[in-house]
């Protein structure tokens, strides 16, 4: 193996163009691949910024020839030479126009034959990718894709501070607290069968520091939450989180707006048309059955409960008279869908808790499920609701249970959109749902819980409710949704101590709890609180979108797969026992 004094590096490798022919450079790198044609040799060398062909041959002196036909793929060399046009040009690399001629050789590290190869189709299992992950990171994807959350975040940072917002870190070692998902816990050693909790959001800091007169808060913070992994979800996750005093939800928007077009003009080149539209959560799940709706395809809900009440289907009739809804889409076009695909949708929705999928297909004959239990009439209404034309395809859900409804006909638009392909690539479609319900039912505890957080205000004209009728008090609580994910969201704040103290009645909280739990927020409210309020975005989400990629795994440089192990690592791991005594812990 070679060493050498200094680098010298001119540039990294694609940086290089025609404009350079004739310059003495140096570059370093790794092999992507050896071409040894006997008295000619090329060889790829990638970085992070693509790939320079050095070239060898005739000319070049006999032992720099000798020591570059013994390198293979992953070895790490340097080069000097001078920039040359290429006689065979390559049309598929930026860099294709040119190569280096080789004068100076360093081989500066050898490689073991990597478990797969270095390229962006590698048809590579995940798990092979993950436990060598830092080889999987010299992919040109993962490269870019590490590099643009890299420019969001930057431009996050850069766009808060030029609008008056501090960076302020707050702890990543805390307190557990209720009403959330479960925590991460952390054994404190000094306080023997004490723990801290790692943040699932730096929620009540935030708050604080807006008692504390900083005004404008943000930070590029990491949380935690001991959740089922989902393509959207990670244990640990990163949050642009803010906080601002003395506003409304139009200023938190406005200014969130502004960031969002700053990221999609910057890192893409995409104009987003900004004010985003906005719906109270009620129109969302009424229309689209989701309280994050894709906006880029149509495929609506509507209801005909008032239709089917009293029809001769068991299946509409019982939902109805259970205090259910019947509703439906029309998959305008889908009257292509076979049997069989038919099939398919009703087991899709089964995973949703529907009981079945009835349809009516409009082919040259029009086809149901159950046209033989309703009349010609019943029939008539249901296809004038559903606005139906020949080619349509309608999928009715009915159930007890409206929640039911909305959840599979919402999942069922969206994959029917997939199936017929009609959602348009590369369009950003920004909502804003408003208006959440300030509580929803836990069916786990058997009582109303935050839909947020406790914090969270409702909405002046529903102060009365929080009392009187707590499950229909709605919140001054918001959600950013983009393409049918929930991109980041927020609310503004409760800063009146008696509304406060309602908020905790209406959760079920007896006083002391409320104290032992809140005690210092409570505390710290009576000392002159600010109207205030915030929202966090998942920033791997926002990057996940932004890269169009479907997991949040592919925009996290070491990422957890589904049972929350890292592989490369092979995080969580057993300690030692010694670890164990010294926290006063023992396994059971
Ligand atoms: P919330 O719980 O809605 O709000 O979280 C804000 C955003 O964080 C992202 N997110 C996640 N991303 C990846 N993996 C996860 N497990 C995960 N959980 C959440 C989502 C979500 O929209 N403190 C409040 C914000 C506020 O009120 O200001 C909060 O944490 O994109
Ligand atoms: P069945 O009477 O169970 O044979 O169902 C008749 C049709 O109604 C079939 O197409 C079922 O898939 C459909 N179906 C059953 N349950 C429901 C439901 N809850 N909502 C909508 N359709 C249903």
């Amino acid at each position: 193996m070679d060493t050498v004094k200094s680098y010298e590096r001119t540039a990294y490798c694609a940086q290089f163009g025609v404009d350079n022919i004739g310059q003495e450079v140096s570059v370093c790198g790794w092999v992507q691949g050896v071409r040894d044609l006997g008295s000619l040799l090329f060889i790829d060398l990638r970085d992070r910024t693509g790939i320079l062909q050095l070239a060898f041959d005739g000319d070049t002196p006999k032992e720099v020839f000798e020591k570059a036909s013994a390198v293979r793929a992953e070895h790490v060399v340097a080069a000097k030479g001078t920039i040359r046009e290429r006689s065979s040009k390559n049309k598929d690399i930026p860099t294709g126009d040119i190569e280096l001629e080789v004068k100076e050789f360093f081989h500066l590290s050898a490689s073991d034959t990597p478990p797969f190869e270095i390229e962006d189709d590698t048809r590579v299992n995940e798990a092979l990718r993950l436990k060598y992950r830092y080889l999987d990171l010299r992919r040109p994807s993962m490269q870019q894709a590490i590099a643009l959350r890299h420019r969001i975040t930057k431009i996050a940072r850069d766009y808060f501070d030029e609008n008056g917002f501090l960076e302020i870190e707050t702890p990543m070692l805390t307190k557990s607290t209720p009403e959330g998902a479960r925590d991460y816990l952390v054994p404190s050693r000094i306080h023997k069968g004490c723990f801290y909790a790692l943040p699932q959001s730096p929620q009540q800091y935030k708050q604080l520091l807006m008692l504390a007169g900083f005004d404008r808060y943000m930070q590029v913070v990491r949380c935690f939450r001991d959740e089922d992994l989902r393509a959207d979800r990670q244990p640990e996750f990163t949050q642009i989180d803010l906080e601002m005093s003395f506003v409304t939800e139009e200023d938190i928007m406005r200014i969130n707006e502004g960031f969002l077009k700053r990221a999609f003009r910057e890192v893409l080149g995409v104009e987003i048309h900004t004010p985003f539209l906005r719906m109270t959560y009620a129109e969302a799940m009424d229309r689209f059955g989701s309280d994050k709706p894709d906006m880029r395809f149509g495929y609506e809900l509507k209801d005909i409960t008032n239709e089917v009440k009293g029809c001769g289907f068991g299946v509409f009739s019982s939902a109805v008279s259970a205090g259910g809804s019947v509703r439906l889409i029309n998959v305008k076009d889908g009257a292509r869908f076979s049997r069989k695909e038919i099939d398919s949708l009703t087991e899709f929705v089964k995973t949703y808790g529907a009981k079945g999928l009835a349809w009516v297909k409009l082919a040259d004959t029009v086809t149901s499920s159950f046209s033989k239990f309703m009349s010609e009439s019943e029939m008539d209404s249901i296809l004038e609701k559903a606005e139906a034309e020949k080619g349509d395809l309608i999928l009715v859900v009915a159930d007890a249970d409206n929640s039911v409804v909305f959840a599979s006909l919402g999942a069922l638009r969206c994959e029917c959109a997939r199936r017929m392909g009609i959602i348009p690539e590369g369009e950003f479609k920004f909502l804003w749902v408003t208006q959440f319900p300030l509580f929803e039912y836990s069916k786990e505890e058997g009582r109303l819980v935050a839909m947020h957080h406790p914090f969270t205000a409702p909405m002046e004209e529903d102060l009365a409710l929080l009392t009187d009728d707590p499950a229909s008090c709605r919140a001054r609580a918001y959600d950013i949704v983009l393409n049918g994910t929930e991109l980041g969201g927020g609310s503004i704040r409760i800063f009146r101590s008696d509304v406060q103290e309602k908020m905790f009645e209406a959760l079920g909280f007896t006083e002391e709890r409320a104290l032992a739990q809140f005690g210092h927020l409570i505390e710290a409210f009576r000392y002159g609180a600010p109207p205030h309020g915030g929202m966090a975005y998942g920033l791997d989400r926002l990057v996940m979108l932004m890269t169009g990629r479907e997991n949040i795994r592919d925009v996290i440089a070491f990422p957890k797969v589904q049972n929350a192990s890292e592989l490369m690592m092979a995080s969580p791991a057993p300690v030692e026992k010694s670890q164990l005594d010294e926290l006063g812990l023992r396994l059971v």
